[in-house]
């Protein structure tokens, strides 16, 4: 056993959920392993689970009775199904059929494991285990997709020969990989007693009712900077522009549609917070009058033209403004489509910011609605280069950089 993981687990509450499939049998040397790094552990397992491993098997490894009925009172006055949620630091479902992602994915709650899960505030880790045509199929991949976007870690699944018979993509990942996810899903709580500002997503500038000035941005960066700060224990307000995503579990959000509202929005709540992330693509200019009625094609001719005027800078006005308490961390993003280097760099300084972010969006696999980023930080001291990461390790390591940068800005952890 890796000394870090024991450290990383050791004292740390996990609930481990099993569902039916035949990987369910790996589940045994995950609580084994869970236990033996020191964490405390919790099983529930779904009817189907059953069929495939006994609940005597998981009581012995985890040194605790199986739960398997929300509606037995026995085990309902002893353990509880809220109990359990609120006891949970971090919730396991391995292996994940692709019929619990789907029941998680719609919030249902008909038997224990996803009553717990709907209950459960805890970070979510599951670990698909299906045939390969099932981990393929669009729902179930919509499903996954969702409890993502809802803050959820993934692990596996892996590829190779499946107990079907088929050979793909639906293998659980091995008990030591599912084990290396939940460190990292617990991951640090670096930001306990801090709050975090994140401004996402694109803005929408009006020409008239129906027709507005806007960009490519899908606020997907934002949004996984606003899940990994709720997830390091800080309050989160995300100010959002127009998006389809869902909000993370636990942060405060308001909407917001141009660049003005963004403003006042991010104003109005400047003080008071630890960092400011301003991830968002601000539109640089708006039309210089909005139409009240809609424009009529017959009335604007061959080749109208809209008079735009620049909007307020956001970010470059968030270092020089009167800070009653204490001047946040101020991170920026640059998205670039050349010279990205020596752009960023400029504009850290232009803007004033402590740490600015940067991307080339023409590259493959970076940029705006993509899961993944390729990014530069660049601070006082330099400029470091990321690999192709997703755009939720992005987000830890920028929040790494914050917590890095806290007791420069006269700020203690709690
Ligand atoms: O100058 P540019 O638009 O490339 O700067 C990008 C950074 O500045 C982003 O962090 C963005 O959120 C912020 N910004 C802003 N207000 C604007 C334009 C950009 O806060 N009007």
């Amino acid at each position: 056993m890796a000394t870090d993981e024991t450290d990383a687990l050791s004292g740390r509450r996990i609930v481990i959920a099993v569902s039916g499939g035949i990987a369910a049998y790996k589940a045994a040397e995950l609580v084994r392993l869970c236990i033996k790094a020191g964490a405390e552990v919790r099983v529930v397992m779904t009817k189907a689970a059953q069929k495939f491993i006994t609940p005597l098997t998981l009581q012995a490894l985890s040194q605790h009775p199986v739960a398997t009925d929300t509606f037995d009172l026995q085990q309902e006055s002893t353990i509880g199904h809220i109990e359990l949620a609120d006891w949970a630091e971090l919730l396991v479902i391995a292996p994940a059929t692709g019929d619990i992602l789907a029941r998680l994915a719609h919030g249902m709650a008909d038997d224990l494991a996803t009553t717990v899960a709907l209950a459960c505030r805890a970070p979510l880790l599951v670990a698909p285990a299906m045939n390969v045509n099932m981990w393929n199929h669009p729902a179930t991949q919509k499903n996954l997709q969702t409890l993502v976007e809802r803050g959820a870690h993934t692990v596996g699944p892996g590829t190779g020969e499946l107990a079907c018979g088929w050979v793909g993509s639906g293998r659980m990942s091995e008990p030591a990989e599912v084990l290396a996810a939940c460190v990292r899903a617990l991951g640090p709580r670096d930001l306990v007693g801090q709050t975090v500002l994140v401004a996402a997503g694109p803005t929408y500038e009006a020409i008239d009712p129906v027709r507005f000035v806007g960009n490519r941005s899908t606020g997907k960066m934002g949004f996984a900077v606003a899940r990994a700060a709720v997830r390091r224990g800080a309050r989160v307000v995300l100010v959002a522009g127009p998006t389809a995503l869902q909000t993370p579990a636990g942060c405060e959000r308001i909407d917001v549609e141009s660049a003005a509202q963004m403003r006042d929005a991010v104003m109005a709540r400047a003080d008071g917070q630890t960092a400011i992330v301003m991830t968002a693509a601000v539109a640089d200019y708006r039309p210089k009058t909005v139409a009240k009625k809609k424009l009529k094609k017959e009335k604007l001719g061959a080749a109208p033209t809209i008079d735009l005027e620049p909007n307020p800078d956001i970010l470059a006005e968030l270092p020089g403004r009167a800070y009653k308490f204490r001047r946040p961390v101020l991170v920026g993003f640059a998205a670039e489509t050349d010279d990205v280097e020596k752009r960023a760099v400029e504009k850290r300084r232009k803007k004033g910011c402590d740490l600015l972010v940067a991307n080339d969006v023409t590259e493959a696999g970076s940029g705006f609605g993509t899961d993944t980023n390729r990014v530069l930080l660049v601070g006082a001291e330099g400029v470091e280069r990321l690999p192709l990461l997703t755009k939720d390790q992005v987000a830890d390591r920028i929040l790494d950089r914050v917590v890095a940068l806290l007791p420069k800005a006269g700020l203690k952890l709690a």
